[in-house]
């Protein structure tokens, strides 16, 4: 069997396969489709299982063929969540759908499935890519009206899983919440009956939950899966607006467990016209039985090789500065400069100016909206910055966040209602700032051109995009009764389209998305975006759950993480503490220059250095956690060579016991039978250890590790091994 789509036409059987795992899909005899299997690959197709499902338990096989659909819709019996529910002219609400065809692209590893309505002239195709090298699987719904009349569409999700019977009652969720300054803790419960949602429902990824969700088995004894074994199925959708993942237990009277992900139908309709077609977002879908690491490794290579867009997937990162923690909204020209001197002293290689450059833009009640340099704080532009910060080695970066406006503003004076609202309500503000209507196609076409201009007049070499706060007075009084609440799609749409558009015309531009913080964290938003800001929390101790949550499901070169001077429990850590933490993805430095002495700024040089030496592991290598997710306290990562030649360990401890010995990290994935060279051991031993450097087999490392060096609280150690 190849890695791909496998049409077996005797038994109407359709099997998808990874390279270690499987996922089929069964053709009812009135022509519904049923998911009939998703876990590990087996060696032959009389392995799985096949329909009529034999269930001991029922002899009921409507109602259980209606539990098992590969695609709910709201037809027959109503127990689960469905995929569609749609709205025909008449007022018919039942969605009843059968096979008609399908197509295999076996070049592309793509399947679509063509599926009909009984008497509307509705088509839905179920589209699933096949990624082999990622055991991962792709899946999304495209709907066609072939008719002449209308079609309201009231949810559409991109996908339902089913997961295996025999395990059900066991099954542990573990999904990514949060707030500002607290996004992507890991979370995790065990099922029990009912309906368990997480959503987005703020017109952004939002920070208090993430589209990702995983289960796993908790055995008898209750233990779960390991970092290194384990079954886990998980998921996650590419979706950076309203979201919804639905988890669901059913006693029938075996439990039955089914995952629902998508669009969030809360307030959403579409009004689907004579020969339009709509579209969902893509949902990612996985399977392992090697643990959580398996599960993130998986994700980060797809990410990395098939997600992010094309121009930088495959580029190191660069080191970024930043002054926006060390000088909020009060930058200047020449401020700027000297900052950017110092930047360029440590070896940054990308200097950002943040908010606060345009308009009125003093604080944050005024200036947004208006995208031309202050002339108070820039006297010529922005042009004499950019030419000393280029003439400095580096390139140059800028803050904008273009969706919204302050009512204080020139552009708000002139388009009041360009922003969300309802003519009859006073408009909320948030962060005394309003949210425009990107769904309105001027404001789309107004916002390009303004990006579009300002990239075209500066040598801007990187954009931050910035979106903080989330919405109200959600209306869009102008546009037709039956499509205002469209805009919740149409925004993000237009959002995704309006960054492709400056893309194209500005390819060596690399963007960023950020939404106070981690708002903005998603499959989606990375596949148009090169990287996400993680927290607006900088302190070196609270990023590492944050960090470490954020790994589980996305790629450590897709976060950057600032040093800078955060420190609220007045912990005094050390400089060394502060980059440990942040070389744990893309590094930036975001702390006030000035305040640094001439042996940190030394010292920060010397870690940088480090870091560029390191950096082609971290932002390119395997990832493996040494520690389990729910470890606060001692955390260790560990980024492989994909060719296994070099690894890089961090690890992280916040104090110990006197009676405590030393923690021992157990690496992963290392030839056992190879010899390493463990070069480095913290930076002070850097010299040292060249000259009497450890050597220790792969077996040795991964069996009894590596020992740890912490003698202060808050203390960090690096490890480079180099196989001989
Ligand atoms: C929120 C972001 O997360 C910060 O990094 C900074 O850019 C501010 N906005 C600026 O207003």
């Amino acid at each position: 069997m190849a890695d791909s789509v496998t049409y077996y036409e005797d038994q109407k059987l359709f099997l998808l396969t990874t390279s270690n795992t499987a996922y089929l899909i069964g053709q009812l005899p009135g022509g519904g489709l049923i998911q009939l299997y998703w876990g590990p690959r087996l060696p032959r197709l009389a392995d799985y299982p096949v329909p009529p499902p034999d269930r001991q338990h029922s002899s009921d096989h409507a109602r259980l063929n209606s539990l098992l659909a590969e695609l709910p819709t709201l037809h027959g019996i109503q127990e689960i969540e469905p995929c569609i529910r749609t709205v025909f002219h008449d007022g018919t609400r039942d969605l009843r759908l059968s096979y008609q065809s399908h197509h295999i692209d076996v070049a592309t590893g793509e399947l679509a499935i063509l599926l009909k309505d009984h008497f509307y002239p509705l088509e839905v195709t179920l589209r699933y890519r096949i990624f082999a090298d990622c055991d991962l699987i792709t899946r999304r719904v495209e709907l066609t009206n072939r008719g002449s009349e209308p079609v309201e569409l009231e949810e559409v999700l991109s996908g339902s899983l089913v997961l295996p019977f025999e395990r059900a009652g066991q099954y542990r969720l573990t999904h990514l919440a949060g707030a500002w300054a607290m996004e992507t803790q890991v979370n995790r419960t065990m099922l029990t009956p009912g309906r368990k949602l997480l959503e987005g429902r703020h017109n952004y990824t939002g920070h208090l939950a993430n589209p990702f969700w995983a289960l796993d088995l908790v055995g008898p004894e209750g233990a779960g899966a390991s970092e290194t074994a384990g079954e886990v199925w998980f998921g996650g959708l590419a979706w950076g607006g309203n979201w919804k993942i639905v988890v669901e237990q059913l006693n029938m009277p075996a439990p039955l467990t089914r995952v629902a992900a998508g669009l969030n139908d809360w307030d959403f309709s579409w009004h689907l016209g004579a020969g339009q077609s709509f579209e969902t977002p893509w949902l990612t879908i996985g399977y392992t039985n090697q643990g959580w690491g398996q599960v993130s490794r998986n994700l980060h290579r797809y990410q990395r090789r098939h997600v992010l867009p094309a121009a930088f997937a495959e580029k190191l990162r660069p080191v970024l500065y930043n002054s926006w923690e060390a000088v909020h909204f009060a930058v200047n020209q020449s401020q700027q400069m000297t900052l950017a001197e110092k930047a360029a002293r440590l070896g940054a290689e990308l200097f950002v100016v943040d908010d606060g450059w345009f308009g009125e833009r003093d604080h944050d009640r005024a200036g947004l909206g208006d995208w031309t340099p202050n002339l108070q704080k820039f006297p010529q532009g922005l042009t004499p910055l950019i030419e000393r910060v280029n003439g400095l080695g580096m390139q140059f970066g800028l803050w904008v966040e273009p969706e919204m406006v302050n009512p204080d503003s020139d552009l708000y004076r002139a388009h009041p209602n360009w922003v969300y609202h309802f003519p009859t309500r006073d408009r909320t503000t948030s962060r005394n700032q309003l949210m425009l209507n990107l769904a309105r196609p001027e404001v789309e076409q107004y916002l390009f051109e303004m990006l579009d201009r300002l990239l075209a007049d500066h040598n801007i070499s990187y954009i931050k995009w910035d979106f903080n706060r989330t919405i109200s007075e959600a209306g869009w009084p102008d546009a037709p009764a039956e499509q205002q609440r469209e805009f919740w799609v149409r925004h993000v749409q237009a959002f995704y389209r309006l960054v492709d558009r400056l893309r194209h015309n500005h390819p060596a531009v690399s963007f960023e998305a950020c939404a106070g913080g981690g708002g903005r964290a998603d499959m989606g938003t990375l596949s148009h975006f090169d990287h996400v800001w993680t927290s607006d929390n900088t302190d070196p101790y609270d990023r590492l759950p944050i960090q470490q949550g954020y790994s589980l499901a996305y790629a450590p070169n897709t976060m950057y993480c600032w040093v800078t001077n955060w420190d609220h429990n007045r912990s005094h850590y050390t400089l060394r503490y502060r980059f440990f933490s942040s070389f744990m993805g893309s590094l930036g430095i975001g702390a006030d220059l000035n305040q640094w002495s001439e042996t940190e700024t030394q010292e920060a040089a010397d870690l940088i250095a480090s870091y560029k030496a390191i950096r082609p592991l971290i932002q390119h290598g395997e990832f493996y956690r040494l520690t389990g997710l729910s470890e606060a306290e001692r955390m260790a990562v560990q980024y492989l060579a994909e060719d296994g030649s070099e690894c890089v360990v961090l690890a992280f401890h916040y104090r110990r016991h006197f009676w405590q010995p030393q923690p021992r990290l157990l690496l992963q994935g290392l030839n056992p039978q190879a010899i390493y060279e463990v070069v480095k051991d913290s930076i002070e031993d850097m010299a040292d250890s060249e000259s009497n450097p450890l050597q220790m087999s792969g077996q040795a490392l991964m069996s009894l590790g590596l020992t740890t060096s912490f003698h202060e609280t808050y203390d960090s150690n690096l490890f480079i091994l180099k196989r001989l």
